[in-house]
């Protein structure tokens, strides 16, 4: 599996065969571009879903009736039903994680931050357009915490057992069209737990309806990853499977055309593809290009390829897809080459939550934490222990930061394969993404067990992506006779440090990368370690099991020992943001994690300064920690730490020196402050020349509060969000460290409050609604846009004792998503049944034994059927919807075709002499009780009568 060769194999990628059938490619050059995106309709379905906090039981079925009509498709029972009352369920937009709102419950799990989950239920109801038959019609759900069910139109359609795995459900057998009303029920299940960190809980990724032709690219299949070729040349060896869901064969052309980032063509190419009848093939294209703009992390130059399905001369289906292009290498002896430049890694691990949103974290929220990870000096990112959002690998490839992508469940049987493969598929063309990872830490690392189950999840990843190393993140094992890195092309290391030398002395020709160290605790803002409080001081000291764990190093240390060894490849720190969870090394009333170089915020700690020094080599860096407000220790000794990548610093308190002193590049430098307020100042200097110089002043008192945006506009398309930064200032308008005024905060015009945080991993305040305290001087107000906004919006934050701060912000017009609108509809008599023709009147009361399966037909909530004589049809017992159980309503037949009589609980109540379809409408009168309809309808000759339309009952009008 891994060789020395491994270098050249990485270059010279092999393409495996996909589907069965493929065809070879024709190729033009400079030809006009044709459209991508856009023959397809691709609607947002986030929109208007109905919540219900807690399961709802369903119901216990007897009777051999019944039972046997509850197992047919269309006929689930409950919360499930088509015809459920969900009219009083709260309403939310996706994504949604429905445990940031609950409240610290010291009973819950301190994993998951001590937060409560449990079960719950989503709703939407829609319309489908009934020129939208003969289309495509596909729903997307990209990710559930934890497992769901899913039920479309009463019928189950999805389990999903991983909380970070999408999936599609083909709609189009079961959509219903105009008037009929689809539903989608998901009971979501966050009692299971996947992980030991804040999981969140809910439809906490989007949804989409994408609409397109029968002959279509499927979903996640364009392939088309840039290979350099031995010859130094560069070609896009493109895969595109298409999907023929139409009914006769399909004679099919494939186009690929790569565009700039200025939108001009560059290369295209054809290849001619037949579809069988609900089949897939795949085409295979390739694109040669001429010296292309690489992709790096500091140029992270993006080309797009426009695939296209054409039929009969007619584009039917198109897709846009980034692409970059880089070589990856991890090599032996010298570590990981982007482009065939040494980049030693620079990473760290993460989970996906952050303050005020849970793991419903806004896409353009990934860029704001990338940004600040780049900041820190970060190039690469562990997306530990699962796939990430969708969004979050197109920010990485935007923005040049490189990509661990890890599989969340350590398993090789079938259903768990899929989930490995779901995230090849999705994320390999992502120039970001240089690794996969199987798995993180198992126990059966070091066995037999473990390594033939990563030799078969190897071996499925390389079926789907040749071109990129398999890993998996190792906390022990390496040295076990039979283990797991004999099967993989990387090996992690997870922790044990001290076992680097070891193995590579063992197996000197095999690449190790860190896959996760350091584990170090600080709070931000703090430089004392108060055990009883749970607070952690910051200047990374090493004191086991108080700043550092026992498993892992202080920030300075690990980073060191990945530093001094060229072979291994790099570091990737726990972590770079907190997460809500594993607070070690305490427990309640802790609830967020202490290891972060930034706050659960994305508030910079100590952590943060030591990495820039060490890790930034293109520009000056300075910190000065702590801040210098300690009222009351005048006179006392105050640790002054520098932290540069200057050779030598010198610091003055109120203008006179206390020395010059080297900076050593592992343990920065320090000095013993006897505390005068005032201000501290550093010059740094490298060489005898200053590089840059840093102040930290004395501040008074606090009188007045501060908002700075993340950004000064905000994009009105209901998704943007951005982070605004409180702190409080003094008279000189400097920030005060220590400040913790609880502060209250309204907004104006199209934007809306998301999410309020702190960063302090101890705080039990909401995250939700419109008051947060600031911890150590900051807070964070997260706002998003409301669709269609545009203009201005204004953020206050006011406090007492403080002069309030406003904000505007600029509202850019910007399109919103296309959306699917959730309709709030009436109960739909979901069942009847229906007697064959008679020629004699039938009896409306007569009894249809509960064993009689087959005397009458079984229809869905509308049929006609044909005459001559009576048709009799019969209603399933219905209850209506609480309201009108309660204040009465009316039943409305949309369209009720033939003349004869309708049956309410027995009694006759209507008689129709029109025989044509036309609307009726009877009284139902108030009461909590079954209720049945009974029709007799006339059908003269060949006529049809029946139900053309649902039979609702609503309120009256
Ligand atoms: C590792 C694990 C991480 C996290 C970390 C805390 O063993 O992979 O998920 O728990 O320890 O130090």
């Amino acid at each position: 599996m891994r060789s020395l060769a491994l270098s050249l194999f990485l270059l010279l990628t092999a393409m495996m065969p996909l589907q069965a059938a493929a065809a070879e490619s024709s190729v033009k050059k400079n030809s006009a571009p044709a459209g991508g995106e856009g023959v397809r309709e691709v609607l947002s379905f986030d929109e208007g879903w109905r919540f219900h906090p807690g399961d709802i039981p369903f119901p216990v079925i007897k009777g051999h009736g019944a039972t046997y009509l509850s197992t047919k498709a269309g006929s689930a029972p409950g919360a499930a039903a088509t015809s459920h009352d969900d009219s009083d369920w709260r309403i939310v937009n996706l994504p949604h994680d429905w445990a940031v709102e609950g409240p610290f419950d010291k009973e819950e799990n301190v994993s998951q931050g001590y937060r409560p989950r449990g079960i719950a239920w989503y709703r939407k109801s829609f319309r489908i357009n009934p020129a939208d038959r003969g289309r495509h019609l596909e729903l997307q759900i990209d990710g559930v915490s934890t497992h769901c069910t899913v039920w479309l139109n009463g019928t189950e359609v999805h389990h999903n057992n991983c909380g970070y795995t999408g999936f599609t459900i083909d709609l189009t057998p079961f959509a219903r069209y105009g008037d009929d009303l689809n539903t989608v029920a998901i009971r979501v299940d966050a009692v299971t737990q996947e992980g030991w960190w804040y999981e969140g809980a809910g439809i906490y990724r989007h949804t989409r309806l994408v609409k397109r032709d029968p002959l279509h690219i499927v979903t996640d299949g364009v392939f088309a990853q840039p290979v350099k070729k031995a010859d130094g040349s560069w070609e896009i060896p493109a895969q595109v499977t298409v999907e023929n869901s139409g009914n006769s064969v399909a004679d099919a052309e494939v186009s690929v055309k790569l565009l700039g980032s200025d939108g001009k063509q560059v290369v295209s190419g054809s290849a001619p593809l037949k579809v069988a009848p609900l089949a897939k093939a795949t085409a295979r294209v390739t694109l040669p290009v001429k010296n292309p703009k690489l992709w790096s992390t500091d140029e992270p130059h993006l080309y797009k390829v426009v695939t296209t399905v054409a039929a009969k001369g007619k584009v039917t289906d198109g897709v846009d897809t980034a692409c970059g292009f880089r070589t990856i290498r991890f090599d032996a002896e010298k570590g990981f080459f982007l482009n065939e430049k040494p980049l030693k890694l620079q990473g760290t691990c993460n989970h996906m939550d952050h303050a005020g949103v849970g793991v419903a974290v806004p896409d353009s929220l990934w860029d704001f934490r990338i940004r600040k990870l780049k900041e820190m000096g970060s190039n690469a990112y562990r997306c530990s222990h699962n796939p990430p959002p969708a969004a979050f690998l197109d920010a990485c490839d935007r923005l040049g930061m490189l990509v661990m992508d890890e599989n969340r469940n350590f398993n090789c049987s079938p259903e768990y394969m899929d989930q490995l493969r779901w995230m090849v598929r999705r994320d390999r063309n992502h120039p970001s993404v240089m690794l996969w990872s199987v798995f993180n830490e198992e126990p059966m690392q070091g066995t037999e067990q473990g390594y033939e189950m990563v030799r078969r999840m190897t071996a499925a990843v390389k079926e789907l992506d040749a071109t990129r190393p398999v890993t998996a993140a190792q906390s022990g094992g390496q040295l076990a006779p039979t283990n797991v890195s004999m099967a993989v092309d990387v090996v992690g290391f997870n922790y044990q440090q001290g076992s680097y030398d070891e193995f590579h002395r063992l197996h000197p020709g095999i690449p190790l990368t860190s896959s996760e160290d350091t584990s170090a605790f600080m709070t931000r803002g703090e430089y004392s370690t108060v055990k009883e409080s749970n607070v952690i001081s910051s200047y990374d000291d090493d004191i086991k099991g108080v700043t550092r764990a026992s498993w892992g190093a202080t920030h300075r240390n690990a980073w060191q020992r990945i530093a001094e060894r060229p072979f291994v490849a790099g570091g990737f720190v726990w972590t770079g943001f907190d997460y809500r969870g594993e607070p070690t090394p305490h427990q309640w009333p802790s609830a967020g994690s202490f290891f972060g170089c930034m706050d659960l915020c994305g508030f910079p700690k100590t952590a943060f300064f030591l990495h820039q020094a060490q890790w930034i080599k293109d520009r000056p860096v300075l910190e000065i920690v702590p801040h210098w407000n300690w009222k009351g220790n005048e006179g006392k000794p105050v640790r002054v730490m520098v932290m540069s990548n200057a050779r030598k610093a010198e610091l003055f308190l109120n203008g006179a020196s206390l020395g010059e002193k080297d900076v050593d590049p592992v343990d920065m430098v320090s000095w013993e402050v006897p505390y005068a307020p005032g201000k501290l100042e550093v010059i740094a200097r490298t060489d005898g020349k200053e590089i840059a110089r840093k102040v930290v002043e004395t501040t008074g008192e606090g009188v007045a509060l501060e908002l700075i945006p993340d950004r000064t506009e905000i994009a009105g398309d209901g998704q943007d969000a951005l982070p605004v930064t409180v702190r409080v200032v003094d008279e000189q308008g400097r920030p005060v460290p220590t400040a913790a005024s609880m502060v209250e905060f309204s907004v104006k015009g199209p934007v809306s409050l998301i999410g309020l945080g702190n960063g302090d991993p101890n705080c039990h305040e909401p995250e939700k609604g419109v008051a947060h305290s600031l911890f150590n001087g900051l807070g964070q107000a997260i706002l998003r846009s409301e669709p269609g906004g545009s203009g201005e919006c204004i953020l206050r934050a006011t406090s007492p004792g403080l002069k309030e701060a406003v904000m505007t912000l600029k509202v850019a017009p910007a399109a919103a998503m296309p959306s699917v609108p959730a309709i709030r509809g009436d109960f739909t008599v979901p069942r009847w049944r229906v007697a064959p023709a008679s020629r004699e009147r039938p009896d409306p009361l007569a009894v249809v034994p509960d064993n009689d399966m087959n005397t009458w037909e079984l229809l869905r909530n509308t049929g006609l059927r044909k005459g001559p004589g009576w048709i009799q049809l019969r209603s399933d017992l219905f209850k209506p919807f609480t309201r009108e159980a309660k204040e009465g309503g009316v039943i409305r037949f949309g369209s009720l075709q033939g003349a004869g009589e309708i049956w309410l609980d027995g009694v006759k109540v209507f008689e129709k002499q029109d025989p044509k379809g036309v609307p009726v409408e009877i009284p139902l009168a108030a009461g909590e009780k079954d209720h049945q309809i009974t029709l007799l309808l006339k059908a003269e000759d060949n006529g049809r009568v029946g139900i053309a339309k649902p039979v609702t009952v609503g309120a009256p009008k």
